[in-house]
């Protein structure tokens, strides 16, 4: 096994290492702030797999100085955060929360206080539920809520925090939560999907530009883009429309290219795609400062197989309206989340990224891995996690020396944490949180990051 310090000089001495996490799946306290659409889809049967809800999730607004000192004993530069926007602004729209406000002050002002570098998402997921009933993404009057909330944060933490980031996966948003329906508000509505990562990405462009108002210097947007491999001959079509709706649909709006030819063709059963206008493209095409590429697992398309498909969390071509027959199908070695492990799909995808986007500085914001702990006498060992951290930073490196400009490498997650519809029962953290007590124990993948992150 290649040594910490090995890794760290491959990897440029600017280069900044954090670590991420998101509101819903951490906070808990959901007394103190408004309902979001995840509370709500949490409490119907079935939809966690563990019937998990949002409290006490790692009890993180009673924990923050714990956590924050987690953090910065981890020695790394960064710490990506999400705002719950239900708790900065209850209801969605108008005033914003004097006690919800004051807890991010304190995060932030914690991170500065431990040499730690803030960078902020504004929409990881929890859309206050009372905008949901006016129509959630689907509203045109979104993208007027979204840049006054990306606006207010900017007056209010944009003196403190340089990078910001619009949205976490709009493709997740879109496509999990209104074609496959598995994850919040849990519609089942394939055109509306389409329409919804196309308004996703508008407000975004909204927010982008409330934010630099704001005086926010770095506002960029954080996507899950992917390298999409065809398994076998005979399946390009069903590979270029996964291509198409699970990266181009995004880069090409950012670049200001609209909605390509050909997903228009291979959804044109769905959608005209009448929703999209000049003002909207233009939009969704305000300049961003960074982009940041959440990688987990390269897509592996193949032949459609009579025994179904779904063999990954997610990995389901019905995330993908329109595509032709096909399954995806992932090799081993695997997750627990039956997610394919491969780290040159990172390179590749930061180096396909770069073409798409040239000149756009990248960050890789999200990387890591779910599996089964080991905890023994209070020690716990995760040597697969460990395995995956270390192929995925030699990945980075290799994108670098190909000459792909990625700036930095957050590994998901700092702890254990609620994984959406996968309750509890996925486990990404480099803390283990134990969930009767949640009492938070440094696991042998944080004393590897700490050793990269420390080593000069
Ligand atoms: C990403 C999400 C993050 C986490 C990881 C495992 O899609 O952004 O919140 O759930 O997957």
């Amino acid at each position: 096994m290649i040594k910490p310090s090995e890794i760290r000089s491959r990897l440029p001495q600017d280069f900044v290492l954090g670590v991420a996490t998101s509101s819903w799946q951490i906070e808990g306290s959901s007394s103190t702030r408004g309902e979001s659409i995840w509370d709500r889809f949490a409490r119907i049967p079935g939809a966690i797999a563990d019937g998990t809800t949002a409290d006490p999730a790692c009890d993180h607004v009673n924990r923050l100085e714990e956590d924050l000192d987690l953090i910065r004993d981890l020695g790394v530069g960064a710490y990506r955060f999400s705002v719950s926007w239900p708790r900065f602004i209850p209801e969605g729209s108008g005033s914003v929360s004097s006690v919800g406000a004051d807890f991010y002050d304190r995060l932030i002002d914690g991170c500065l206080e431990r040499g730690v570098d803030p960078v902020m998402t504004c929409y990881h997921w929890d859309l206050p539920q009372v905008l949901q009933e006016k129509g959630g993404w689907l509203s045109p009057d979104m993208e007027k809520w979204f840049a006054d909330y990306a606006g207010a944060l900017g007056e209010r933490y944009g003196d403190r925090v340089t990078k910001v980031a619009t949205l976490n996966e709009p493709w997740v948003s879109a496509f999990l939560g209104y074609a496959l329906g598995i994850h919040a508000p849990g519609i089942i509505n394939t055109p509306q999907s389409l329409e919804v990562a196309y308004r996703l990405m508008v407000a975004s462009g909204h927010g982008i530009q409330a934010l630099r108002q704001a005086g926010v210097k770095e506002p960029g947007i954080v996507l899950n883009l992917t390298t999409v491999r065809a398994d076998e001959p005979g399946v390009e079509a069903a590979r270029d429309h996964i291509d198409g709706l699970q990266n181009r649909l995004f880069t090409d709006l950012l670049a200001g290219r609209g909605v390509s030819d050909d997903i228009r063709e291979s959804t044109s059963v769905l959608t005209d795609w009448s929703f999209v206008t000049d003002e909207g493209v233009a939009a969704a095409a305000t300049p961003i400062e960074w982009l940041g590429i959440n990688y987990y697992t390269p897509i592996r398309v193949a032949k459609p197989a009579p025994s179904g498909q779904a063999t990954g969390v997610g990995q389901d071509t019905g995330g993908y309206p329109g595509c032709p027959p096909a399954r995806l199908n992932p090799r081993p070695p695997f997750t627990t989340m039956g997610w394919e492990v491969d780290p040159s799909g990172l390179s590749d995808v930061l180096k396909e990224t770069q073409k798409a986007l040239p000149g756009i500085p990248l960050w890789v914001t999200e990387n890591g891995a779910a599996y089964n702990d080991l905890v023994v006498d209070g020690n716990v060992f995760d040597p697969d996690r460990v395995s995956y951290l270390s192929g995925h930073l030699l990945a980075a490196a290799d994108a670098i020396d190909a000459g792909v400009d990625l700036r930095g490498y957050f590994c998901w997650s700092l702890m254990d944490n609620l994984e959406w519809a996968e309750g509890r029962e996925k486990t990404f953290g480099i803390v283990y949180v134990n969930p009767e007590t949640m009492q938070r124990i440094p696991k042998e993948s944080y004393r590897f990051f700490q050793a990269v992150a420390t080593s000069s």
